[in-house]
């Protein structure tokens, strides 16, 4: 599939190595518009790739796709103008930065009939895949509660807020794992410590009878990637900064009879802890190649319209719930 990169910034330099090593694709032009970055480009990138000032001058061109790598402010535009062109959109997370936005870049995505995919890329990651498969067979029992900590030091952007930027990871994941999120309840809090938004934020989430606590920062002192999720039957924790990544703990409540007829008691069972051996496999290429995967068999993408607008409801859901908080 032949593409043109759109933004050669911090998480560009990453996208680019990964079009780089996949067979699925040809890359062919890099857009930035930054000077200093376009020099990166090319001091960086094989003679092969075309490294441009304005992508819209190449939107006519061959290129089947483009993928979409500049600030979330930017994204909506440029990928509106790209579907326009008939081209197929692998942007970065989030989709956009508003409901609206989303909607209307899905609507163009069905009206021309291209694949319109988000870089959730925790969906592909290989220990996420083998936690959904335990959940699938049953092993959990039922979901009581999910916890995340996605928390790191900056980098402190200026278009998003820390919700924005991190959760979007997680409430993707809990969208794929329990087959689409869209809780019952909702709420969030934030404040704005060295931000014109907030750096730090908390979202708090109850769909049925399972809870889910989200927290996102860019102020801490260390970098934590930690997902807790309990069911009915075993726990796991996946640590995505230890070597191990996945611990599986056969510990949880058992009910047994009690001293009084017909009275239960609930006694705490420690069990083993097991870490499987997973086969590891970089997540971000799988979701490129899973947007080409997509574009060749015509079908929509895990991480497309569907889940991407659930997501998007979510996340402006509490952005509401955020400004209501809000002291200014
Ligand atoms: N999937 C992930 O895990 C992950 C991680 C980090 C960032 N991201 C996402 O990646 C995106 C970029 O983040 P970043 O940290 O690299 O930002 P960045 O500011 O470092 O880079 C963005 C780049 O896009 C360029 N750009 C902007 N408009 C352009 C245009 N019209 N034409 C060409 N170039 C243009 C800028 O000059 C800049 O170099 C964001 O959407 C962010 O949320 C995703």
């Amino acid at each position: 599939m032949k593409v043109m990169q759109i933004g050669y910034g911090y998480w560009g330099n990453n996208v680019a190595k990964k079009l780089l090593a996949s067979s699925m694709f040809e890359f062919v032009y890099l857009a930035e518009s930054d000077e200093t970055k376009r020099n990166n480009a090319i001091a960086q990138l094989p003679k092969e790739v075309q490294i441009v000032d304005n992508y819209e001058d190449y939107l006519d061109s061959d290129i089947e796709g483009v993928v979409i790598c500049t600030q979330t402010e930017y994204s909506f535009e440029i990928a509106m103008k790209a579907m326009e062109k008939g081209k197929h959109v692998f942007t970065e997370k989030p989709l956009a930065t508003t409901v609206e936005r989303s909607v209307k870049m899905i609507e163009k995505a069905k009206e021309i009939g291209v694949v319109l995919h988000c870089d959730h890329l925790m969906v592909y990651n290989p220990v996420i895949r083998y936690i959904k498969r335990m959940i699938d067979e049953g092993e959990l029992g039922e979901i009581m509660y999910i916890d995340i900590s996605r928390i790191n030091l900056g980098p402190i952007r200026k278009d998003i807020n820390a919700m924005l930027d991190l959760a979007v990871h997680d409430i993707a994941v809990i969208d794929y794992l329990t087959n689409g999120l869209e809780p019952d309840e909702l709420n969030a809090v934030g404040t704005s410590f060295f931000g014109n938004q907030e750096t730090i934020t908390y979202l708090t989430m109850k769909q049925g009878d399972m809870l889910v606590n989200i927290n996102s920062s860019w102020i801490s002192p260390v970098k934590t990637r930690k997902t807790v999720i309990a069911g009915t039957k075993k726990m796991v924790i996946f640590d995505d900064v230890s070597m191990d990544k996945l611990y599986i703990y056969d510990s949880g409540i058992n009910i047994v009879p009690g001293s009084i007829y017909g009275e239960y008691e609930y006694q705490t069972r420690v069990g083993d802890i097991f870490v499987p051996h997973i086969v590891y496999y970089d997540s971000l290429q799988k979701s490129l190649e899973h947007f080409a995967t997509c574009v060749v068999e015509g079908k929509e993408s895990l991480s497309g319209p569907s889940q991407s607008l659930r997501v998007m409801k979510i996340l402006e859901a509490a952005q509401e719930k955020l400004r209501a908080g809000r002291n200014d």
